[in-house]
């Protein structure tokens, strides 16, 4: 059995794209020195996290293999996880948008570590990034990613029972558009919306938000990198005339805290 079953599937998906879409894609993001520095910053501190025995490091070497989140936004869920325990901010953990698992394990480590039962929900296609719409600005990059951050079903299920996490774990498996209106969540501590597209990150918000407890942290994992996810956050905070600092994480992560009532 290889250590990878999927990573061949992985392959082929992202083959089916036709030349030079990743080629494009990676010419374009060259294009803006932040993020170039950004992904230069981001090197250096993973290689970091490989040898420091940190808790949050110890954590990030059993997910990293898994995601594509950033170290910083890795560590802004794990220290939310631990915010929203250490303050007794009750409710679920939310992830909408888990591609191969990595964050959402982290989350789910993150819990365990701090000696916490909490339900976690794990929304996405498990297909692979739907397609953007003439929401998204920067369209005609973003649709060349339609497809891609293929994570199924069972690898990810697969990733919880190696790690020894999976119990009161929720996959979700859908459109967000379709599963988050019909979810029987209750109430929200802790909100990761890692959707890329504006739509995805639309619908997360409009369904999601008001469930967020007062107190509790919603992170934002594109705000820097997708013009549609940044379009939907502003947006949706300027409609509801909530005015809390968006706190930077890194180039693209942001965090929220909601004012406590
Ligand atoms: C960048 S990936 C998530 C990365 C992940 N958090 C990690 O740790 O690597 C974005 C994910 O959002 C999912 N997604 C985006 N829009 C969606 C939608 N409208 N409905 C369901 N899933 C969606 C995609 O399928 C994809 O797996």
């Amino acid at each position: 059995m290889p250590s990878d079953p999927w990573r061949e599937e992985r392959r082929v998906v992202a083959g089916a794209q036709p030349a030079g879409h990743r080629l494009k894609g990676i010419l374009y993001r060259l294009r803006n020195p932040a993020l170039v520095g950004d992904t230069a910053v981001r090197a250096a501190t993973g290689s970091w996290h490989l040898i420091s025995p940190s808790e949050f490091s110890n954590l990030y070497r059993r997910v990293r293999g898994h995601t594509v989140c950033s170290v910083a936004r890795l560590r802004g869920l794990h220290e939310g996880v631990k915010y929203v325990v250490g303050k007794h901010i009750e409710g679920d953990v939310v992830e909408c948008g888990c591609a191969r698992g990595g964050s959402a394990a982290l989350m789910a480590l993150s819990l365990r570590q701090s000696g916490e039962r909490r339900t976690l929900w794990l929304f996405d296609t498990f297909e692979g990034l739907p397609a953007p719409t003439a929401d998204d600005p920067d369209y005609e990059i973003a649709e060349l990613f339609t497809g891609s951050c293929l994570g199924r079903l069972e690898e990810v299920r697969e990733l919880f029972r190696e790690q020894g996490v999976a119990q009161g774990v929720r996959f979700v498996k859908g459109l967000f558009q379709d599963t988050i209106p019909k979810s029987a969540i209750e109430r929200i501590a802790l909100l990761h919306i890692d959707g890329d597209w504006y739509e995805s990150v639309k619908v997360c918000l409009e369904q999601l938000y008001d469930k967020v407890v007062p107190g509790g942290i919603i992170q934002f994992d594109d705000y820097g990198y997708w013009k549609g996810a940044r379009k939907a956050v502003d947006e949706f905070l300027a409609k509801r005339k909530i005015n809390v600092p968006l706190k930077k994480l890194d180039y693209s992560g942001r965090s929220i805290r909601k004012a406590s009532a």
